[in-house]
């Protein structure tokens, strides 16, 4: 078979490994590979390559993607479809595998509907693509986000300051609510449950005058607040460590941690979860289970449906939220 294979969205740790899998299990049943670059992209423009398995020697550990990547959806462009329609028959290609985030397979979605064979895998460092347990890239960000965390705290504690830490997640608190509980955080502010502001800094002031010198809060990026949600005092991390400056007097600092949680190596996880994905959606496409996703589901991997990804996106769960309360202030 001829299949193609694209990245999508932002990158993340974990993607070359799916792609190594993919062109390693389609070498061995004499599977042609072709790499479209720079996502969606790639497929309109017919920007691609053949990808053997001399690509793809060595890149197992190495983060980003060997194929480049673009937020760009097709299906929003005028003509886009067609274009996408016109390469596949071009190319002769009997398949698709798109590996991206809940953008990249919404198009997925629409251009499988549209007749493209077509199999996702999800990754992003957000893990809120639904119909999945975990996304590629999600456990090497957290492990990352968590140890800068932890290496914030240590500072924080000598100097006797406020630490507020801003981590990526827009629209979901995966990453601010794993690596915050992982890295022991005294408080989390999250999308999923509006901070009160003055109630934070009253719960940081209790701490202190118990005993406590120093105080570390992770900030979701898309985190919300009680009252006005402020986009005149810049971002929430900013929100929160001016907020609390103000209200408590404390010495404060903020670290972003902007895209440092999303490059990198992968850790053996991510290498592991990229690897049967990789394999399973190879599978997928010789069984011709198209319009589907790989996903993970206690360990096993198994095929969705795409119209699952279109559910938006995969909050935390109540019960981890009740697990990062009982464990922090505010
Ligand atoms: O890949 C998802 C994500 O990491 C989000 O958490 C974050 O908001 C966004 O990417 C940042 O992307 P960009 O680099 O395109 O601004």
């Amino acid at each position: 078979m001829r299949i193609g294979v694209l990245t999508g969205g932002g990158d993340c740790p974990g993607l070359n490994a799916a792609i190594r899998a993919v062109v390693r299990v389609a070498a061995s049943a004499n599977d042609d590979i072709i790499g479209f670059h720079h996502g969606w992209r790639g497929v309109v423009d017919g920007a691609a390559s053949p990808l053997t398995t001399a690509e793809t020697k060595g890149i197992l550990q190495r983060g980003g993607t060997i194929l480049g990547t673009a937020r760009y959806h097709p299906d929003e462009h005028e003509g886009g479809t067609r274009a996408v329609l016109a390469t596949v028959e071009q190319a002769g290609l009997h398949a698709l595998i798109v590996l991206g985030g809940d953008g990249t397979l919404g198009s997925a979605k629409r251009l499988a509907d549209a007749g493209v064979s077509i199999v996702g895998i999800p990754k992003t460092i957000d893990n809120d693509v639904s119909g999945t347990k975990r996304c590629i890239g999600f456990d090497t960000a957290m492990a990352t986000a968590a140890e800068a965390i932890d290496r914030v705290q240590t500072t924080g504690e000598s100097h006797d300051q406020l630490m507020v830490v801003e981590v990526m997640g827009r629209t979901t608190g995966w990453l601010a609510v794993c690596a915050g509980i992982a890295a022991g955080a005294d408080a989390i502010c999250l999308p999923e449950k509006p901070t009160d502001l003055d109630e934070l800094a009253k719960a940081i002031q209790r701490r202190h005058d118990a005993g406590s010198s120093s105080s570390i809060v992770v900030v979701a990026e898309g985190a919300l607040f009680q009252g006005p949600n402020g986009s005149s005092e810049g971002s929430a991390g900013t929100m929160v460590s001016t907020g609390l400056a103000k209200r408590t007097g404390y010495e404060t600092r903020l670290t972003v941690l902007g895209h440092i949680q999303r490059g990198g190596t992968p850790t053996a996880y991510d290498r592991l979860l990229a690897t049967n994905f990789g394999v399973a959606a190879i599978e997928a496409v010789h069984s011709k289970a198209f319009g589907t996703m790989v996903s993970v589901v206690d360990e096993e991997v198994e095929l969705v449906s795409l119209d699952d990804v279109a559910a938006g996106a995969r909050q935390v769960p109540s019960t981890l939220l009740e697990v990062a309360g009982r464990l922090t202030v505010g």
